[in-house]
């Protein structure tokens, strides 16, 4: 094993990175903000746009985070039910609903999409940042704002984890697929959660069986050593023994898969690539450096950073 490689970073650096503290500590970062999950709701929302005219029904989410904002922002655009699904409770009632009632106003306001002046890291980028009037309807606005339905809204914030609640249905953990019907969800999204998830393979095999024929799934995923490495693509040269010592008793860290093997469990589970954006930076490991069960990357894989991707499963 190389200590040189793996001591400065347990012992030091993991603990003093932003990223890795705040996600595997007190919480995750982005859905605090009302505007990030509006945001990120938004781009979601374009993109399911560019296959279908409606406004998705029900949706599922992977690893909302500190809040169930990007949820809400799907609840108050139309949608009838969210499935929200995380690996750790990092949400708490009161900025839950602080959250929610700040996405009701921009929401009341019609107001523009955050762009990537105000987030820049943010994907997937869309080209329109106006409020989107031509996808959610006046009509389709009105009920979904109805002060009745904000009250049953506001309810259920309260007690999210309620399997009676009508509209919000969050479950953590959550490890079996069975926690949701067969295909009954018309979109899952996920915002920088699939490089996360430790199980990738039973994930994608569970969201199959919840999507409806022809479902969609919308995923932005990002392959950055989330700070755990100076260097953007230093987690490939782990071996798993050292990886483990790494990751020392939490839940999670990254998973290190590369953007070909999501391709590969797309295309495995019958998928059609609606879109695909790769995000890439230099790499710069010689392939000597990399771990062994690393040997194998494509250079496209070393040099892709982020993906956002658009999918469609089969009849
Ligand atoms: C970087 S945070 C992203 C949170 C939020 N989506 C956002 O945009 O800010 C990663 C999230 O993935 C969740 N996660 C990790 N493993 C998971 C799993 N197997 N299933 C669902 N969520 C998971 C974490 O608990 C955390 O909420």
């Amino acid at each position: 094993m190389n200590y040189h490689k793996i001591i400065p970073i347990v012992t030091g650096a993991i603990k003093h990175l932003p990223g890795v503290k705040g996600l595997l500590s007190k919480g995750t970062g982005g859905t605090i903000e009302s505007r990030y999950c509006y945001s990120v709701w938004m781009r979601h929302l374009y993109n399911w746009n560019t296959v279908h005219s409606d406004i998705p029904k029900v949706v599922a989410e992977l690893g909302p985070g500190d809040s169930l904002g990007i949820g809400f922002a799907a609840l108050l655009s139309g949608c009838t039910r969210v499935y929200a699904f995380d690996a750790v409770k990092y949400l708490d009632n009161q900025r839950n609903l602080k959250v929610f009632n700040e996405i009701v106003d921009l929401f009341k306001h019609r107001a523009d999409i955050p762009d990537n002046k105000e987030y820049p890291n943010v994907r997937p980028e869309i080209d329109n940042h106006g409020f989107p009037n031509t996808i959610i309807s006046e009509s389709q606005l009105k009920d979904a704002l109805s002060n009745d339905r904000l009250d049953i809204l506001r309810e259920e914030i309260i007690d999210a984890e309620n399997p009676q609640n009508q509209f919000i249905k969050y479950q953590i953990p959550w490890n079996d697929s069975k926690i949701l019907e067969k295909g009954s969800v018309d979109f899952i999204y996920s915002q920088a959660v699939l490089e996360h998830v430790e199980d990738l393979e039973y994930t994608y095999i569970a969201m199959s069986n919840w999507l409806k024929p022809m479902g969609l799934m919308s995923h932005t995923i990002d392959f950055k050593s989330h700070g755990v490495t100076n260097i953007w693509n230093g987690h490939w040269t782990f071996s798993d023994f050292e990886w483990r010592i790494v990751k020392g008793g939490k839940s999670y860290l990254i998973n290190r898969q590369p953007f070909s093997y999501h391709i590969y469990l797309h295309t495995k589970h019958g998928y059609e690539l609606i879109k695909k954006c790769r995000e890439e930076d230099i790499n710069n490991l010689s392939r000597n450096q990399l771990a062994d069960k690393f040997q194998t990357l494509t250079d496209n894989d070393l040099t892709t950073s982020g993906m956002y991707i658009l999918s469609q499963k089969g009849s």
